[in-house]
């Protein structure tokens, strides 16, 4: 049997890309989004084979039954990577309502959590194949974003998840590593750049100056860029426990 992947979070820019990046694989490829499939905007028809699951997995009940539908279709599963996640709100910490402050955690740690054990739990049956598990981090882990610090905490957790669910599944010989780039210019992004131009009185240019001002490679960076290092962690045999930095030459220290 040909190998499984599975992609969250194919609803999203970057998610999206992945999930386009793994079209015609040798992989059966296995998708969950909160969108249904017919909304996505993704050619369904070309693929070899496709399973896409419609759930919410910040809940628990439906990243079982997500599980659980894997297991009974197909038996196991050998990569995984997570692309959930968002900044969602911006407000200084003194004014950030819990029930945001909670919901930027669920989306951005608390599934990720629940993805991993449960992407452990399957994956462990593999015996000598073991797994691959990459999470979509964001140098806000280490670096400041204004008004997004539960965003910035909640990937700086999902940074040591990685860590620590790398050095407890080693034992199955299951690899887990993280992805962590700066600014990704998605279509959501555009949209924000826009956004900004009417509100600031900059243009594009000077916001696009500033948002690359501190990067050593002068250019923006998109979805597509990231897939040469998800594929080297989604085939890896000997990395695991690593978080791959994607800042365009960027330093980003604590
Ligand atoms: N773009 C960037 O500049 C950047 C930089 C660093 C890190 N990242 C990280 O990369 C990942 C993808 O980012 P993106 O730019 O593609 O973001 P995006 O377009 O906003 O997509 C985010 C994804 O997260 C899922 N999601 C968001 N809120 C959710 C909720 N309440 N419940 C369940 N799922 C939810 C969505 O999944 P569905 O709609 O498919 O259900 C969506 O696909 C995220 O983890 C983000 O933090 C992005």
């Amino acid at each position: 049997m040909s190998q499984t992947i599975l992609i969250t979070g194919i609803g999203g820019g970057i998610g999206r890309a992945i999930f386009k990046s793994f079209l015609s694989s040798e992989y059966q490829v296995i998708t969950s989004s909160r969108t249904e499939k017919t909304e996505l905007d993704v050619d369904f028809n070309s693929l070899s084979e496709i399973t896409h699951y419609q759930y919410d997995l910040t809940k628990e009940e439906n990243v079982i039954q997500l599980f659980e539908q894997i297991k009974n279709k197909y038996n196991k599963l050998d990569v995984f990577i997570n692309t959930i996640g968002g900044s969602l709100y911006s407000h200084k910490l003194e004014d950030f309502p819990l029930d945001e402050f909670r919901e930027v955690l669920e989306v951005n740690l608390v599934s990720a959590f629940l993805l991993t054990k449960y992407a452990i739990q399957l994956m462990k049956n593999n015996k000598d194949n073991g797994g691959n598990i990459i999470h979509l981090v964001s140098s806000s882990a280490k670096k400041f974003s204004t008004n997004k610090a539960p965003y910035g905490i909640a990937k700086a957790g999902l940074a040591r998840l990685i860590q620590y669910a790398a050095k407890e599944s080693a034992i199955y010989d299951i690899r887990i590593n993280g992805l962590s780039p700066t600014y990704v210019f998605t279509e959501r992004h555009k949209s924000s750049i826009e956004k900004k131009v009417k509100e600031k009185d900059q243009s594009e240019e000077e916001i696009l100056d500033h948002i690359l001002e501190s990067q050593l490679l002068k250019k923006p960076m998109l979805p597509e860029d990231l897939i040469p290092v998800i594929i080297l962690l989604s085939k890896t045999k000997v990395i695991t426990g690593q978080i791959y930095n994607c800042t365009l030459g960027e330093i980003i220290n604590y």
